[in-house]
């Protein structure tokens, strides 16, 4: 992309973080902001560069309601009962949600059920998708960031599917024994990689923690660093009054992000359907990625006034909230059942895929949606012992081997 080439050329190498910031967010040629174009919304989905859980099967969204519904009750059932969803893409996930809410009135209408979405692109998409909602006053609505919001003025749940692993993240790589950070020039038309000394002091910051941890990264490690997921938890519990902090992303603790199989990092590209390890090709084409470490975020938003309830992975959380009854009457062989399959798989989307839950101004609640666990929940606790968080499945699912759903693949590895 020629805007990050002059930039480079202007004032030399850059973070890999600036260059993933401007390859996904150049306000004219970042990935998502091209994406809600005419055309660019179809790179989302399950004709597009990747799928998400919401475009796979509505019974996700239905099952997130399920989980709404218990925390609207521990709340009081107030109103407005606001949920705000952040990075909503295409807007599937808030589709889903609103038209299971619709079918009980007391509910929908209580529900304010607001947006926030950096791209304008992306909004615009988001509408398209939820136009069926607009003529009903205050039902949905947009912000473009969290910073617009005031503090302590969400009473409610805030979610978000896949929204951290969309943050630019540092690159950081053990070179004879030293941390260096690894940053992006440009030469004879390429973009090439250096690798500097880390000046960054939350980037030392860290590495200092994890190596409180007894984390240490090995001799040509990579590390993909995501600084922003710890800005964005401490701005969530600033806007966070009373109620609960849902986050579901790719993912794993501390010690599973940074041991030894993941040497080289997690960040990857995905254009229509295929993985690429190369972030320099096809620049503001491909969609980049990286793993989220959960234990850093519920440490910064402990830090911050947002309680850990629970830690737990999509295949638990799903069928904690009655993923079977979902599936009850549907034949084994159809695609509708298939489907839903592959939002469970242990293999995919059902262990890669975490859920995180915090909460804030009540008593730690029991929520339905954590039954089958607690699955590592201890380790992402700050105050106690972080040497137990390896991954274990706390839970096989119940019936024979799991059937090969279909041949697309989901953002991860
Ligand atoms: C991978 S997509 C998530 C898709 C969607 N949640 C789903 O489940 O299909 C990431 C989304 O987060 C948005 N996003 C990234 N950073 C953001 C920020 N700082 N504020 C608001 N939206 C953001 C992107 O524009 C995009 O819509």
């Amino acid at each position: 992309m020629k805007a990050i080439a002059a930039e480079i050329m202007a004032g030399g190498p850059i973070p890999f973080a600036r260059f993933m910031e401007l390859a996904l967010y150049h306000p004219i040629h970042g990935y998502y902001m091209r994406m809600g174009s005419d055309d660019g919304a179809r790179h989302l989905g399950g004709d597009g560069d990747f799928y998400t859980s919401s475009d796979v099967h509505a019974v996700f969204g239905r099952l997130v309601v399920r989980q709404l519904r218990q925390i609207d009750e521990l709340l009081g059932h107030p109103t407005p009962l606001t949920l705000i969803e952040m990075g909503p893409g295409k807007g599937a996930l808030a589709r889903d949600m609103l038209q299971c809410c619709e079918t009980d009135p007391e509910l929908i209408s209580r529900l304010r059920y607001l947006l926030i979405e950096r791209s304008p692109a992306m909004r615009a998409a988001q509408q398209r998708t939820l136009d069926r909602w607009a003529p009903i006053p205050g039902l949905v609505s947009w912000a473009e960031s969290l910073e617009s919001l005031p503090s302590e003025s969400l009473r409610g749940v805030f979610l978000s599917n896949e929204l951290l692993d969309a943050f630019p993240v540092h690159r950081v790589r053990i070179v004879e024994g030293t941390a260096r950070e690894l940053a992006v020039d440009y030469q004879e038309g390429r973009f090439v990689e250096r690798a500097l000394p880390l000046t960054n002091q939350a980037l030392r910051s860290y590495l200092d923690r994890l190596r409180d941890m007894d984390i240490t990264l090995a001799e040509g490690q990579t590390a993909d660093i995501n600084l922003l997921s710890l800005a964005w938890m401490r701005e969530v519990a600033r806007v966070l009054a009373q109620g609960i902090v849902l986050t579901i992303d790719y993912g794993h603790t501390a010690q599973d992000l940074f041991g030894p199989e993941r040497r080289n990092g997690t960040l990857l590209g995905y254009r229509q359907q295929m993985l690429s390890e190369d972030p320099y090709q096809d620049v503001g084409l491909q969609d980049l990625t990286a793993h989220v470490d959960f234990t850093a975020v519920a440490t910064a938003g402990d830090e911050a006034g947002l309680a850990v309830t629970g830690f737990t992975n999509q295949m638990s959380f799903l069928m904690s909230l009655g993923v079977e009854q979902e599936m009850e009457g549907l034949e084994p062989g159809s695609r509708e059942f298939q489907s839903i399959i592959q939002l469970l798989r242990p293999e995919g989307m059902g262990r890669t895929f975490k859920v995180l839950i915090q909460h804030k101004g009540l008593p730690c609640p029991t929520l339905e949606g954590l039954r089958f666990k607690p699955f590592f929940g201890s380790a992402l606790a700050p105050s106690q012992a972080m040497g137990n968080g390896r991954e274990a499945i706390g839970r096989a699912l119940p019936s024979s081997p799991l059937p090969i759903a279909h041949s697309l693949s989901p953002r991860m590895s």
